[in-house]
């Protein structure tokens, strides 16, 4: 039987209840569902709007489907319209008339719209909890590698040198950005709208500011209609996952490069890469694409949603049930992400020489020569002309800047002298940018 029964003479066709059922995405939010329901009882008899045996039975019994639900002593039924519903109708079936009374002064607007709040404020610090982890893991394998120099690029040319702790700080910094934007959202997000009813608010006595209290939130939502239609928060959040899938792909696809036999940066611990199925020789960073593709799926959760939001009337319309597929899906796959990411993150080796031999190529200290030059008094762009001078010299001679005899270095500028090889060093490199 639905609880919108009164009105209609027909059950409904069997494929139209499994369409408008959102049972299988919202039976995870059945605690904050009860939370919610308990907060809502208890403000009703604190108004004397039920009394308080009322009150006393609906709290017992909603605490016990809580740990029956737990235990697996009673299973959420698949064909329940939503997990509201069928905490409902459990209620009244074992509380009796009682149960009819928990609905009074709400909505499952509003009561959708705060057990989203509720869950998100719970499952976002998990999230963040892992981003401090992995800035953790992050931390430690500069501190590792402290000394290791490595080539720094633009455009993927080499560049300039640069240490690694400088390279993996830059995704440090990244992740301390993201923590901000969950800490944002979470904090716009912290008002109750329980009390908006189905979106005019209601004709009883209502405490708002208890059950808001009563919830953790700093407050209610003041306009009703706003309370219970926008999902900002949850696309707020959204774009705080997407953004940090970025950061997380980005850290990916240099890790990937850094593995490949090009490069050999960087070698995964066994544990956390694959190997191919005809291939003998293969070592497959695999964790790291996975997590590279799945920043696509989690934009696809941001965008899809924006869609489902644009063109709808206020206040509340049944599209937006699709927000929790959403949101739950973009979490989930950031937690999935972060939590792979991270151990391979803290066992994966670098390979020094390799790195600094990268960076000894390329004439990565160019612009460190022509800085020489500078230092004698010479302005920039003639010290820039000259050393791109010396380096068609070298290419043509098929050597280096650090081998290249001084008195050709002379013969295309007269102000150089031995005192260039120490400032073309990389450590000297290094050392003057203030890594
Ligand atoms: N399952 C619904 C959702 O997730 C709950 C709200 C239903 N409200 C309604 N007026 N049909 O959005």
């Amino acid at each position: 039987m639905k609880l919108w029964a009164g009105r209609f003479s027909k059950e409904a066709d069997k494929k139209t209840n499994d369409f408008n059922s959102s049972i299988k995405t919202d039976s995870r939010m059945f605690n904050e569902d009860i939370d919610g329901s308990i907060a809502h009882a208890s403000m009703l008899a604190a108004q004397g709007i039920i009394t308080k045996e009322d009150c006393e039975s609906i709290l017992k019994g909603l605490s016990d489907i809580r740990n029956d639900i737990i235990s697996g002593d009673l299973l959420i039924d698949p064909d329940a319209e939503d997990i509201h519903t069928f905490i409902e109708g459990e209620l009244t079936k074992r509380i009796g008339s009682a149960g009819k009374r928990l609905h009074t002064g709400r909505s499952r607007n509003d009561q959708v719209a705060l057990d989203i709040r509720l869950y998100l404020k719970r499952d976002v610090p998990q999230v963040t909890k892992l981003v401090e982890e992995l800035i953790e893991a992050l931390d430690g394998k500069a501190k590792e590698y402290e000394k290791a120099i490595m080539p720094g690029y633009t455009h993927l040319q080499r560049a300039q040198p640069i240490t690694f702790a400088a390279h993996v700080g830059a995704y440090t910094q990244m992740l301390q950005r993201d923590l901000g934007r969950f800490e944002d959202a979470l904090d716009r997000m912290n008002f109750s709208p329980l009390g908006s009813g189905a979106l005019a608010g209601t004709t009883y006595p209502l405490d708002r500011q208890m059950t808001a209290e009563a919830l953790g939130f700093y407050g209610y939502t003041e306009n009703t209609l706003d309370g219970v239609s926008d999902r900002d928060f949850c696309l707020e959040l959204l774009s705080a996952c997407s953004i940090l899938m970025v950061h997380l792909s980005r850290l990916c696809e240099e890790v990937i490069m850094w593995c490949s036999w090009e490069f050999k940066f960087a070698e995964l611990d066994d544990a956390f890469s694959t190997g191919s199925s005809i291939m003998p020789q293969k070592k497959n960073p695999d964790i790291a694409e996975l997590v590279r593709g799945k920043a696509g799926r989690v934009f696809g959760d941001l965008t899809g949603l924006l869609a489902v939001m644009k063109g709808l009337p206020l206040a509340y319309n049944k599209d937006m049930q699709e927000d929790k597929d959403a949101i739950f899906d973009g979490l989930d796959t950031v937690k999935m992400c972060l939590t792979a990411l991270t151990p391979m993150i803290a066992t994966m080796r670098m390979i020094p020489e390799n790195m600094r031999k990268a960076a000894a190529g390329g004439f990565i200290n160019a612009t460190d020569c022509a800085d020489y030059l500078v230092s004698k008094g010479l302005p920039f762009r003639d010290a820039y002309k000259a050393t791109g001078e010396l380096v068609a010299l070298c290419i043509d001679k098929k050597t280096t800047l650090e081998e290249l005899p001084v008195e050709e270095y002379k013969k295309i500028c007269e102000l150089f002298d031995e005192g260039v090889y120490e400032a073309i060093r990389l450590e000297t490199c290094v050392a003057r940018r203030g890594f």
